[in-house]
């Protein structure tokens, strides 16, 4: 199994992010996309977006940069939790399966939020966050939404859960307003999105979870049906 073959990873990620980026207006300025990596969603943004003017990226990966820049973005080396930009320099900004790779994430909040223009949007992904802070307390809200899908027979299910609820409360604690969180649950067949996503979660989790939540989280994982659902959290602010 590939871990690095991102694009095939997020793959499944697509449609949920056209559904909450094509609802949204179009960026007054530069579209910020922190923790760009190699650039694999910049076509994707483009186009929902129909983003015409500038993408930046930012990433402290500059190997993946240089990949970044080939793809059609502005690249510039950095780190989220000290943006190398003016305030107000943006419209908008993404931050996609990024955050939950921060030791700050408040601090990152706060600094997409300093370079936003005032009435910019923020789009937060993350599917890691919900398995390593949350997934003790998600297991009787994961057995519902199973129980949910199976009636309604459906392979992507939005709802929000308490997980969506704190991340919720994570960006507005940072200055955003209006904030509006949702989890999605994404079955898609892709053996490898269904692998990947949790193997990657669990090792984040390991390092940051106390001995006692380590032992709940491995009879956690142990359970078949936990560990192979991929679960996505969405969160926009203004
Ligand atoms: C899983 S990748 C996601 C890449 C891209 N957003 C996507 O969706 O394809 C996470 C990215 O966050 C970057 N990253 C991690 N910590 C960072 C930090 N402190 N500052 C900037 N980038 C960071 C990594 O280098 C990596 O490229």
């Amino acid at each position: 199994m590939n871990i690095d073959n991102s694009a095939a990873l997020h793959a499944p990620m697509a449609s949920v992010l056209e559904m909450i980026l094509g609802a949204l207006p179009l960026p007054e300025g530069p579209l910020l996309d922190v923790g760009c990596g190699a650039g694999h969603k910049t076509a994707l943004l483009r186009s929902t977006l129909n983003v015409a003017g500038s993408l930046v990226g930012i990433d402290c990966d500059r190997e993946a940069l240089s990949a970044a820049a080939r793809g059609g973005m502005w690249a510039i080396a950095g780190d989220a939790h000290m943006l190398p930009l003016r305030t107000a320099c943006c419209g908008a900004a993404v931050c996609l399966a990024t955050l939950g790779m921060l030791h700050d994430q408040r601090t990152a909040l706060r600094e997409l939020r300093r370079v936003v223009r005032p009435g910019g949007w923020l789009v937060v992904v993350t599917a890691t966050t919900a398995w390593t802070f949350w997934s003790v307390r998600l297991r009787d809200w994961i057995q519902a939404l199973l129980a949910e899908r199976e009636r309604r027979r459906v392979d992507l299910l939005l709802t929000t859960p308490e997980p969506a609820v704190d991340l919720a409360t994570l960006i507005r604690d940072a200055g955003w307003r209006e904030v509006r969180a949702g989890a999605f649950v994404i079955e898609t067949g892709d053996e490898m999105s269904r692998r990947v996503l949790p193997l990657i979660s669990q090792n984040s989790a390991r390092q940051q979870l106390t001995p006692a939540r380590l032992r709940e989280y491995d009879a956690l994982v142990a359970d078949a049906d936990m560990e192979l659902l991929p679960l996505m959290l969405v969160a926009t602010g203004w």
